[in-house]
């Protein structure tokens, strides 16, 4: 099928979470199973500084804001067999960070006008558009209800993939029409309305015709009201339209073998050795002590809330006390950026902490570390635990949406499993799962080296997910 993919943000354009992953991976694989793949972005300044010279002007034209004219540019440029279009608007996308503005509403209500217009400029009309996030809930809508009289967009299928629930784009009522062009009926009727406003998450899950989240365990939890966001209600109404699809990784750019970020490459036969040596590589960069024989715990995420960091912070003083090294990458979070700080300072040498992101160094700390920590409160799928596997790095993770479909935790009866997992979200059970891996590493290396050849064993590549994909497309395009 021709296939549209809507979303805010992908590799190797740009990335804040893992959502960019998907977007620069998925397509690839759906064209190698003969669909059209294009995926269309806004151009962020970063974009548009890196990749502009290669890009081509596509169209030009306005769609109305608030009772404005405002002027759109769409540029593209091939990336393998997919093409991506960029949404171009200084003022709206121009500026330092991707989200978390005052005026988002405003700026994604654009977005999405820019795109649903775009269509018929280009007189580019996919038969399935894939809308991705909060940030494009509202496509299905637009095409559904804002165009119902031209079968050109009444005719597209929509795909809506809801990577983050916790994240959901609510925002006041008068948007709609300002902004959106839509009529009131549909917030008077209840179908857009949320909490006295409009939400664009809800609008994606009641108006599109399948709704798919990114593992099968999270997309079950979501209709619990313990992960279901205050959403759960509405997603239960789509219960039988909404999958659930474990998100792959690129095995070409995420490969041991070959990784030109890593110093010494390996694989499932040298693994052990050559770990040893990135790891006192790494040791060395981020001022560790070098010592190929401690066990290092690697962590790269975004410091927030969902990711678990809070029960780290409740056992600070014992993690300081375990035999390990601990080296964490990312930022989020000021109070969670400032624990890491002062961690680091009061532990030279034996914690580090790499304040923001820096995807050459993450690749260095996959392969460097033997563990990886991932406690998080929810997770819809985690990529990370998936490319710690690949590189032979064990996952510590918590027992929960896609970390529980992926992640086997060690038997040590059967001598089975491909990481470390735990159940509740509580630090004391965090704290014992770790001693349990540690005591592993240094006193059974057997069951260690069992569990790093299970782990790389993993299936992780997009192959059977894209499939499953495949076969959702078909039935909205048979
Ligand atoms: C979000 C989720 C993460 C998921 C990713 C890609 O970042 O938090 O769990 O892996 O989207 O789907």
């Amino acid at each position: 099928a021709r296939i549209l993919m809507v979303a805010s943000e992908g590799l190797p354009y740009i990335k804040s979470g893992g959502l960019a992953d998907v977007i620069g991976s998925l397509p690839k694989e759906l064209v190698k199973k003969g669909h059209e793949v294009r995926v269309v972005m806004p151009l962020y300044a970063p974009i548009a500084r890196k990749f502009h010279d290669g890009f081509q002007l596509e169209a030009q034209y306005t769609v109305s804001i608030s009772y404005h004219e405002v002027p759109v540019n769409i540029w593209s440029q091939m990336q393998g067999d997919v093409k991506f279009y960029f949404v171009e608007h200084k003022g709206y996308f121009e500026r330092d960070n991707l989200y978390g503005y005052m005026d988002d509403g405003e700026r994604f209500a654009y977005f999405q006008k820019a795109v649903i217009e775009m269509l018929n400029q280009l007189n580019y009309f996919p038969e399935i558009m894939h809308s991705h996030d909060w940030h494009t809930g509202m496509i299905p809508v637009m095409c559904k209800e804002g165009h119902s009289f031209d079968e050109r967009y009444r005719n597209i299928k929509h795909v809506y993939t809801i990577h983050n629930l916790a994240y959901q784009g609510n925002f006041g009522a008068e948007m709609l029409d300002s902004c959106l062009g839509l009529d009131y009926r549909i917030f008077d009727n209840g179908n857009v309305r949320y909490d006295g406003g409009i939400s664009f998450m809800k609008s994606g899950i009641l108006y599109a015709d399948k709704v798919t989240t990114v593992s099968p365990s999270y997309s079950q939890e979501i209709l619990t009201p313990q992960y279901g966001e205050h959403m759960e209600m509405v997603l239960e109404m789509r219960r039988y339209d909404l999958w659930g699809i474990t998100n792959g990784i690129d095995i070409e750019s995420w490969n041991p073998k070959t990784d030109p970020e890593i110093p010494y490459h390996f694989n499932k036969v040298n693994v052990k050795k050559q770990k040893a040596a990135n790891k006192m590589a790494l040791q060395q960069e981020m001022g560790l002590q070098v010592n190929p024989d401690v066990m290092l715990v690697g962590v790269v995420s975004r410091l927030t809330w969902q990711k678990g960091f809070y029960l780290l912070m409740e056992k600070l003083h014992e993690l300081c006390q375990m035999p390990i090294q601990l080296c964490v990458l990312g930022s989020g979070e000021e109070r969670i950026e400032q624990e890491m700080a002062q961690l680091e300072n009061g532990n030279k040498g034996k914690i580090v902490f790499y304040k923001g992101y820096n995807d050459s160094l993450a690749h260095r700390i996959y392969a460097a570390s033997d563990l990886f920590l991932m406690p998080s409160l929810f997770e819809p799928c985690g990529i990370s635990q998936l490319i710690s596997m690949r590189y032979g790095t064990l996952p510590l993770v918590r027992e929960t949406g896609g970390l529980r479909d992926t992640v086997n935790p060690y038997n040590e009866f059967e001598k089975s499993g491909n990481g470390f997992s735990f159940a509740n979200y509580n630090s004391d059970e965090l704290i014992g799962v770790l001693w349990n891996a540690i005591h592993v590493y240094y006193d059974c290396p057997q069951d260690w080296k069992m569990l790093v050849r299970n782990a790389m064993n993993t299936d992780v590549s997009w192959e059977a997910s894209a499939n499953t994909y495949c076969q959702l497309y078909a039935q909205l395009h048979p």
